[in-house]
């Protein structure tokens, strides 16, 4: 067993600050080397914020740093791939943001780069670790439920990132239902085989230009038989909401509630609770526990619960999603594959 991993956390946007604070200061057996954003004061200043006397602006030279043992990529999407296959012929153990990568074959690439150079790889679907979906999931796995036969998610953004980001995240079903792609693997123990997708731009024009939409819904099939769909969207003003249900055979659980704070305020005009405002509050328990959970893996030797495979099988999922919307027609998941391989 290791003492301790020497961590850098690399692109301190929105999340990779998150994951930067918990290893700073919250995650047992993990030391925070050093923070790297190519904008340079995002770096001086998360590197000032969390105490530490280390900081750069060039996120290649933590690739060859002999004081580092594992990389938390938290760059855009488009660059997961090239960091992941650097760090592992550097031997540097991965932690990657969802998506793995925003193409399938970089993932092929990915996956072999870490089999050749024998590091360990953990993928950022946190909802696994959100204490809410992992009791679900035990209780799915003890049979409280029956067999699991429907599954259903509902995940709402009060508003859409910028068209910058957007331009860059791959689209709303690799940037966003991908979390629910995995939580459906995840619940209904069973891998998706078909899928049917359609979308809309509802308020956000700017996405027409971009080829994407603010709006959709994905229709599963199981290999178990079972059946599934998954709504997001990026126009919920109200907050963020963020639910499954799964439905067995002998009775359906239900995760998530939009309520933030357990108070309620009530009045002659009726009660009221507050929301949930976005994602750093409703998972900032799972942000840490899959750090925890990455960093106790690493210290052991053991695999992450949440593997580069794991990223793959959601990737294909978002692929053949995207390929429904495009084509209005449902993808076979096999098929898929068959085409990745030629
Ligand atoms: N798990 C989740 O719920 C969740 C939530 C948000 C974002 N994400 C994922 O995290 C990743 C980052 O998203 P974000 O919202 O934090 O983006 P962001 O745009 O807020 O931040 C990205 C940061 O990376 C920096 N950067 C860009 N290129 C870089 C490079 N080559 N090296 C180092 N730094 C670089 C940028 O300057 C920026 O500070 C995306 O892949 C996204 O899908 C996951």
């Amino acid at each position: 067993m290791r003492e301790t991993i020497r961590c850098a956390v690399m692109g301190l946007g929105r999340l990779g600050y998150w994951h930067a604070d918990n290893l700073a200061s919250k995650v047992k057996g993990a030391k925070l080397v050093c923070v790297a954003d190519t904008v340079a004061v995002q770096a001086e200043r998360t590197a000032r914020e969390l105490g530490l006397d280390r900081w750069t602006k060039d996120p290649e030279s933590l690739f060859t740093d002999p004081d580092i043992d594992a990389l938390v990529i938290a760059t855009p999407t488009g660059t997961h791939a090239e960091m992941a296959i650097k760090a592992a012929e550097h031997g540097k153990h991965i932690f990657v943001e969802k998506p793995l990568t925003r193409h399938l074959e970089e993932a092929d690439a990915v996956i072999e780069a870490i089999r050749e150079h024998g590091v360990l790889c953990q993928v950022g679907f946190m909802r696994r670790f959100d204490p809410a979906y992992a009791e679900a999931k035990r209780r799915i796995a003890a049979g409280d439920i029956g067999k699991p036969v429907y599954f259903k998610a509902v995940s709402r953004d009060p508003v859409s990132p910028p068209a910058q980001f957007i331009k860059n995240s791959g689209g709303m079903f690799l940037d966003m239902a991908i979390h629910d792609y995995d939580a459906a693997r995840f619940l209904m123990g069973a891998e998706a085989c078909s899928v049917a997708a359609h979308g809309s731009v509802l308020v956000n024009e700017f996405m027409e230009r971009l080829g994407d939409v603010d709006q959709s819904l994905t229709y599963l099939t199981f290999d178990s038989g079972a059946a599934g769909d998954i709504e997001s969207s990026r126009i919920a003003l109200y907050g963020y909401d963020i639910r499954a249900e799964v439905i067995g055979t002998e009775g359906t659980i239900v995760v998530g509630s939009l309520r933030h704070h357990d108070v309620k305020i009530l009045t002659p005009k009726g009660g009221l609770h507050d929301i949930v405002p976005a994602f750093p509050e409703r998972f900032r328990d799972a942000f840490q526990l899959e750090m925890q959970h990455y960093i106790d893996c690493l210290r052991s030797g053991e695999r992450p619960a949440v593997t580069e495979e794991d990223g793959k099988a959601a990737l294909e999922i978002a692929a053949a999603a995207q390929l429904a919307f495009e084509t209005g027609s449902k993808v076979e998941l096999s098929e898929l594959r068959r085409r990745d391989t030629k």
